[in-house]
């Protein structure tokens, strides 16, 4: 059994990578954890030429992340929202696995993880940013006839806090997400281990994954 997680955050060592780890490590199997912006690829093509083959023509990195992914037992997908949409690094990756749909089915049945940061808090009165994130991700698994176990929504860095115009910027995240008294020092840098509720969540949904895994190889 492996499991593979994706984060497609390009922030080193960030909340998404973090979190992603922390669910691949509670499944107590074997894992792998991919940063998605240590590989250049495109978004698919939609030229149909993996219909036959369910191999994919364009010529770069995809192509061996997508055979990591066929390789696997199951996949873990982290991503965040710029723009209150799912990044771009993860929406690519999801595309370029299109090829391991046709006739084949070949992602069917296997166990999904879903991750996602976002800056603005996940309670009311905020909007439900994070929810279009896993909204996405969830859409890529359904359609591929994936068993999608569960999410964990993060609260994250607003970039506005760390770019060194977050008190000035007349277009500052800061005082957009938290109103016009925040500042950046009030605000902070969110972290993900201090979030217990949501390290919790993600110690789970690896326990869930481990355990949709051993169902599949009971039956
Ligand atoms: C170009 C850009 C646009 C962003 N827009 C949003 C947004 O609309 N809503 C939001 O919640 N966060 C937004 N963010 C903030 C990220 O969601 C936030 O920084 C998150 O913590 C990134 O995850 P990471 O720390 O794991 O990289 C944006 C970040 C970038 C770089």
């Amino acid at each position: 059994m492996k499991i593979i997680g994706v984060s497609g955050s390009p922030s080193p060592n960030s909340n998404t990578d973090r979190a992603v780890k922390a669910v691949l490590e509670s499944t107590g199997m074997e894992t792998e954890f991919i940063k998605l912006s240590h590989y250049k690829y495109e978004p698919c093509r939609a030229c149909l030429k993996c219909t036959s083959t369910n191999v994919c023509v364009i010529k770069d990195d995809a192509n061996e992340l997508v055979q990591k992914v066929k390789d696997a037992d199951a996949l873990v997908v982290g991503g965040f929202v710029p723009y209150s949409s799912l990044d771009g690094r993860t929406k690519s990756f999801l595309e370029r696995l299109y090829c391991l749909r046709h006739q084949k089915g070949l992602m069917r049945g296997k166990p999904g993880g879903i991750v996602i940061t976002s800056a603005v808090p996940q309670q009311e009165p905020y909007p439900p940013i994070a929810e279009v994130g896993v909204a996405a991700v969830k859409a890529y698994m359904n359609a591929e006839g994936m068993n999608v176990v569960g999410d964990v929504k993060i609260f994250g860095t607003a970039t506005c806090a760390k770019c060194g115009y977050g008190n000035e910027c007349e277009l500052s995240g800061i005082k957009g997400i938290f109103g016009p008294d925040a500042t950046v020092e009030g605000v902070g840098c969110p972290r993900f281990e201090d979030q217990p509720e949501t390290l919790k969540a993600a110690q789970e949904l690896g326990e869930k994954i481990a355990q949709e895994l051993r169902k599949d190889s009971d039956e």
